[in-house]
Order: C-alpha cells, then sequence, then structure tokens
C-alpha cells in the first residue's frame, strides 16, 4: 500500500499539501471562471447579505470551509432540509466540480463520485440538487465581510491543507488565527466539526482547541470509521474516500465556541 509523504512532485501547483498523485488542487482550467460565474448554485454577491441571511435562508446557516467538489454538503444538505449550507472554496477549478454535479453532470473521474450513487448504482443524471446548498468562491479570511455577529450555527472543516511548515502554521485553518475569526460570526454554542487523516495537523489542532478560552472540545477520536459513536451517519468527503482507501485512519474533533459575557469581556480588558 502506498504509504503518504509530504508533497507529491507531481502536483502541477506546488501546494505543500499532503497528496499522492491526485491533487484536489487542479491546474487551471480556462473555462472554470466562466462555469462557476455562471453557476445558479454560486452566491456572486455574498457581502450584500451580511447581517440579513435569514431573509434568504429558511433555517439555521451551516458553513464548510474548504468544501472542495462538495459531495459531503450535497449528502448533508439532502438529508437535513430544515437547514442552510454553504460551501466555502478558494479555487473556481476545483469549486467548478461542484458546480458541474450539482447540474446533474456526471462526474468527470469516478473517485468523485457520490459513494451512495455508486452502491446504490444511480444514475448521477437523476440527481436532484438540494435547495438548501450554495456556494461561495472566496477565500475563508473573507468571512467576517460576508457573516455578521452571530449569522452561522455551525462550522465543517474537512481535510483542511496541513501547511506542515510551522511558519505557515497560521494557514491552516484551525489555527488560533482561525478559531478567532470564526468567532466573529459563530453564534453562542456553535459546533465546529473537523475530519482528517493527517496525525501532525489534528494533534495541532486538538492543542489549539485546548488553548482557546472560548472553545470547548466535546468528542475527539482517532479512528472514525471504527467508532461507534462518533462514526455513526458519517459522510464521507471526496478526500476522506481516497485516503481511506489507502488505509489511513481518519481524525475527528468536534469543539463547541462559548461566546464570552460581557463581563467576562470586560475583565479581559482591564
Ligand atoms: C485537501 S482539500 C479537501 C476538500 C474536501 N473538503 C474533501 O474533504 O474532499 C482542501 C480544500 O480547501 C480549499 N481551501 C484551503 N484553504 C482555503 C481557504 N482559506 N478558503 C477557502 N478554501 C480553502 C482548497 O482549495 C481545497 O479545495
Amino acid at each position: 500500500m502506498r504509504q503518504p509523504r509530504l508533497h507529491d512532485k507531481n502536483c502541477p501547483d506546488n501546494c505543500e499539501q499532503v497528496v499522492y498523485n491526485d491533487c484536489m488542487r487542479l491546474r487551471n482550467i480556462p473555462e472554470a471562471k466562466e462555469i462557476v460565474a455562471k453557476s445558479p448554485y454560486v452566491i456572486k454577491n455574498p457581502a450584500e447579505r451580511k447581517g440579513r441571511w435569514s431573509a434568504f435562508s429558511g433555517g439555521p446557516l451551516y458553513v464548510e470551509i474548504g468544501t472542495g467538489k462538495g459531495r459531503f454538503l450535497m449528502e448533508l444538505a439532502a438529508r437535513h432540509p430544515e437547514n442552510e449550507y454553504i460551501g466555502v472554496e478558494m479555487y473556481e477549478s476545483v469549486l467548478m466540480r461542484a458546480c458541474q454535479k450539482m447540474e446533474g453532470r456526471p462526474a468527470m473521474d469516478p473517485a468523485s463520485r457520490s459513494i451512495e450513487a455508486m452502491e446504490q448504482e444511480t444514475d448521477p443524471a437523476e440527481f436532484t440538487p438540494p435547495e438548501n446548498l450554495h456556494f461561495l468562491r472566496m477565500d475563508a479570511r473573507g468571512l467576517p465581510e460576508v457573516f455578521a455577529e452571530n449569522e452561522v450555527a455551525g462550522i465543517y472543516l474537512n481535510f483542511s491543507d496541513p501547511w506542515p511548515k510551522a511558519r505557515h502554521s497560521k494557514r491552516r485553518l484551525t489555527s488560533h488565527e482561525f478559531l478567532a475569526l470564526y468567532e466573529k460570526f459563530l453564534i453562542d454554542g456553535g459546533v465546529l466539526e473537523f475530519k482528517t487523516d493527517n496525525r501532525a495537523l489534528f494533534d495541532f489542532s486538538v492543542e489549539e482547541f485546548n488553548e482557546a478560552p472560548n472553545w470547548e472540545l466535546r468528542a475527539v477520536t482517532y479512528d472514525l470509521h471504527r467508532d461507534e459513536v462518533m462514526g455513526v451517519d458519517n459522510i464521507m468527503t471526496e478526500y476522506e474516500r481516497k485516503f481511506s482507501l489507502l488505509g489511513n485512519k481518519i481524525n475527528k474533533l468536534i469543539a463547541v465556541y462559548k461566546k464570552p459575557t460581557a463581563e467576562a469581556e470586560e475583565e479581559t480588558k482591564l
């Protein structure tokens, strides 16, 4: 079985991810820009909705950051029509795949097809896009321009880029810098769920949550697919499927944001 290595030399963008031969960060695809621009599933001026998302959404808002080709949210949104889901992805060449899937076009590579679709031999052309799912093409660092305080009920981070060099640690989506950013729009009691096969990134993340004063780690597993509690109803992402087929164990944590009271905030200012 092939062992993971830090960086696959074939990766066209030298993206520093833990990748094999099939780096998700695709070479620039010329038509991607147009496909994303024309997709009805991509919200074009999201900042205009800041503070008013409830006027557009039918239920609590959940955000996946680094959504990739979108299969996780497509399944989650179909399972929970009572919620609203937003997938955030910074690369058009990746988001393009999610847009195509939402339009019912067969996935280009079999590995990105829905596992349920393959198991049940469902024709991807019969796929009905969930009405409660949309995408944003942007860097997560800009999310406070899009969501106001208390607008987001939960965050999903799946197989986030590990940024293995210490000097890049603040780019990791579970760094304390990013946790502080999420605090700007999460509700009190808002949940963050994070999955990865990368143990070094996972250990770093557990430490970041343990040290963050406003976050409480609720659950941790180092082998999600064999965990009788946390493994229930798990939805596999594209990366999760590929990495677990390689024999990698999947780690998952669930953390809850505890908004500080006004008095506690006053005290920290003193
Ligand atoms: C390793 S892939 C995982 C994709 C998917 N979540 C999965 O599990 O299959 C990470 C994705 O996160 C995206 N990403 C990384 N940093 C981001 C950021 N700051 N804002 C938005 N997307 C980001 C990358 O472009 C990439 O598509």
